[in-house]
């Protein structure tokens, strides 16, 4: 049975992930803050685990968690716990402090703190992992003011993204960046454009298809690839 860990499973595309692999037969570790989130993962057949990622103790605190549950080996991990902040930032309105620390905190540090833990364990398994970034993390692709905090801590994870595929696609793991296109859940709001289901499988479709879509790349749940 193949396993994989989802951080930030407790709602959204990370549920959304964590349910369909669990419902393939799959054995999957999603983590969670709210205890209240718990019940829901286990229901879907997925091992809950309670991590918050900017706890200075959250990687030790995975390894753990990791070495109980399945050893020292993973094949799939997806690093998808993010958080916007304000939209209104741009140049005339730049962020807090306090804003800037919490949204690069989550979105930058933590998946850099956390990688260090899952390295050995992927390749172990010559497994994939998947950093849930955005396009709107596109140098290339930038064209709108807004948002500029959450753009500039995406563009921060495709680097840490990149980054991963050039330190562990020798020991054989596969590092994609992943943009779910623009989802219902808490984050996208009620007029995205795509189901979260069906984001969840066009990125399931990349990530099971390790040929046409290879590590150190960035792609959408078309398959489309995209401009860093
Ligand atoms: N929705 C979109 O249109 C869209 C587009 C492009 C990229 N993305 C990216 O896709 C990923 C998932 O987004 P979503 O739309 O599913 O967002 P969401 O519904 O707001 O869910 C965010 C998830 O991240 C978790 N999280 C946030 N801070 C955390 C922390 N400190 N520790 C642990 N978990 C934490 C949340 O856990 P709690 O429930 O405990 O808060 C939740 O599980 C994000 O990285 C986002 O940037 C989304």
């Amino acid at each position: 049975m193949p396993d994989a860990l989802v951080i930030g499973a407790s709602r959204g595309l990370g549920f959304e992930f964590a349910r369909q692999y669990a419902s393939d037969g799959w054995r999957v570790i999603g983590t969670y803050r709210a205890a209240a989130d718990a019940a829901r993962l286990r229901d879907a057949g997925v091992q809950a685990l309670a991590l918050d990622v900017l706890d200075a103790d959250a990687p030790q605190r995975l390894g753990g968690a990791l070495d109980a549950a399945c050893g020292g080996r993973l094949d799939l991990a997806i690093v998808n716990a993010g958080i916007h902040g304000p939209r209104q930032v741009r140049i005339a309105h730049p962020p807090s402090v306090a804003d800037f620390d919490a949204v690069m905190h989550t979105n930058v540090l933590a998946p850099m703190r956390l990688l260090a833990v899952l390295a050995h364990r992927l390749a172990a398994a010559k497994g994939t992992l998947a950093l849930v970034t955005s396009r709107m993390g596109s140098v290339s692709a930038a064209s709108t003011p807004n948002s500029l905090l959450y753009r500039v801590s995406k563009a921060a994870e495709n680097m840490v993204a990149k980054a991963a595929h050039v330190e562990l696609s020798p020991s054989g793991v596969r590092v994609l960046a992943l943009h779910p296109g623009w989802v219902r859940t808490d984050m996208g709001g009620p007029s995205a454009e795509v189901a979260p289901d069906d984001s969840v499988r066009g990125m399931r479709r990349v990530l099971d298809d390790a040929l046409s879509y290879p590590g150190g790349r960035f792609f959408d749940h078309r398959g489309q690839a995209l401009a860093w």
